[in-house]
């Protein structure tokens, strides 16, 4: 987050508001976002990609009615994954039409809720789905716009990319051994349908622009069969999300405008080799959004150190709140923010407070070696698929988000309650 401060006795500022006011004021754990910093982002992807291409939050990244009425005013599209965040889009008054809806399985009833709401854009993921679209479409009397997801045989993750093993997976339909070409041949001749573009989406936190080129690349390369075949010019691509954040200090983010100017030259390139017109290009970006605008505070509870191997520092959370690190190894950092301290640093894991080991947050840390119940820590860059895919597991109850601006803090999504768990267990 950009407005993070220290004061003078080490106390940690964000957005002009110190986070033991914070603890007190919303209790911990919780995840503050710091909307200026958001919004901020959302302007920094608006300006770079200009007015001839089209930015889409990913909203699996992290969703709720601010964030969606923050995305409406600055400008941003966006993409849903699931009927659930489809009726937070509409419920919090994201024109339907800046709407896309994502998903390998979409149910008929999210098919037809999103044509009736008439979304602008639903990206076919199978050769049913293209047949289900078509079909309900038409039942409504509807012609709706959808891409074509394809699979362009590039499986990109953080620094490498991988051209191997990459179709052995569920999303998408291949380019390879024609697929592809296909499914644009049934997707053209369904009267429910018109097909604006295809799609790709080839993996997330990555810093290496070249995944993107080769699949810019092979999306261009289709773009031509379809038009030397239909004589059709398809007029859009979608180039995915998948833009990595900084999580420490190893990661070298590339900037938005890094970004759009890559992909605006290679498919400028592409195309003009190709005689075809340019396309309007979107991306998809979630994470590198929303990843960096938000922290999760944790107070101590226990500290236990084990003789010769490190210090487990156990804080009020835990893997309910951020699944990432147990699930995909995922390094994060954290600090002592209540105070400061001159004592000595010692190798820590901050881990959580449910019932099994992998329950890690930080799995390799330095913390000052007085660390003690009661003192507040936070880990940066938890603003991304860490509410989103927090749970109840031990009955948990999952963390408020408080959106922190112009020296205040707001809540908008609640801390969950007793009688939130209660209720839904009707037995
Ligand atoms: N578009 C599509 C079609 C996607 O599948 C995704 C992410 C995105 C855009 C946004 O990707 P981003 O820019 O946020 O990387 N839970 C994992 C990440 C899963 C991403 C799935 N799809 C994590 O915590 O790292």
């Amino acid at each position: 987050s950009r407005t993070v401060r220290r004061d003078a006795d080490g106390v940690v500022t964000v957005g002009g508001l110190d986070v033991k006011t914070l603890a007190e004021e919303f209790g911990t754990p919780a995840y503050f976002l710091d909307e200026e910093d958001f919004r901020a982002r959302c302007r920094a992807w608006r300006e770079a990609f200009g007015t001839g291409a089209d930015v889409y939050y990913a909203g699996k990244a992290f969703l709720s009615r601010a964030v969606v009425r923050w995305l409406t005013e600055e400008g941003l599209n966006l993409d849903v994954c699931s009927g659930g965040e489809l009726v937070t889009a509409l419920d919090a008054g994201m024109p339907a039409e800046r709407i896309a809806l994502h998903g390998n399985n979409k149910s008929t009833e999210e098919i037809t809720r999103a044509v009736e709401a008439g979304v602008g854009r639903i990206v076919l993921d199978s050769f049913q789905e293209i047949a289900r679209v078509a079909h309900i479409a038409q039942r409504l009397g509807r012609r709706q716009q959808v891409q074509i997801r394809v699979t362009v045989g590039v499986e990109a993750h953080t620094h490498e990319f991988i051209a191997t093993a990459h179709e052995d997976q569920k999303f998408g339909i291949a380019l390879a051994g024609g697929q592809a070409a296909e499914a644009v041949r049934r997707a053209l001749t369904l009267d429910g349908l018109e097909l604006t573009g295809i799609h790709s989406h080839i993996g997330s936190q990555i810093f290496d622009m070249a995944g993107f080129e080769v699949s810019a690349r092979r999306v261009v390369q289709l773009l031509t069969e379809v038009r030397d075949e239909h004589g059709v010019e398809l007029p859009e691509i979608d180039l995915g999300g998948g833009l990595g954040i900084a999580y420490t200090s190893d990661d070298d983010p590339r900037e938005p405008h890094e970004i759009a100017k890559a992909l605006g030259e290679i498919v400028t390139k592409e195309c003009e080799a190709a005689g075809l017109s340019v396309p309007r290009i979107s991306v998809e970006p979630g994470r590198a959004i929303v990843g960096p605008t938000a922290f999760t505070l944790y107070e101590v509870g226990t500290v236990k150190e084990l003789e010769g191997l490190r210090t487990y520092v156990s804080v009020d959370g835990g893997m309910s709140d951020n699944i990432r690190t147990a699930l995909y190894d995922a390094e994060y950092t954290v600090a002592l923010v209540s105070r400061t301290s001159d004592a000595e640093p010692m190798l820590s894991r901050v881990v959580g407070k449910h019932c099994e080991s992998g329950d890690i947050i930080v799995r390799d840390a330095f913390l000052p070696s007085d660390v003690a119940p009661g003192d507040l820590l936070a880990v940066p860059a938890t603003g991304a698929y860490c509410r989103s895919m927090a749970s109840n597991y031990n009955h948990a109850l999952r963390p408020p988000v408080v959106a922190v601006a112009e020296g205040s803090g707001r809540v908008i999504v609640r801390r969950e309650t007793e009688e939130d768990l209660l209720r839904l267990d009707v037995g």
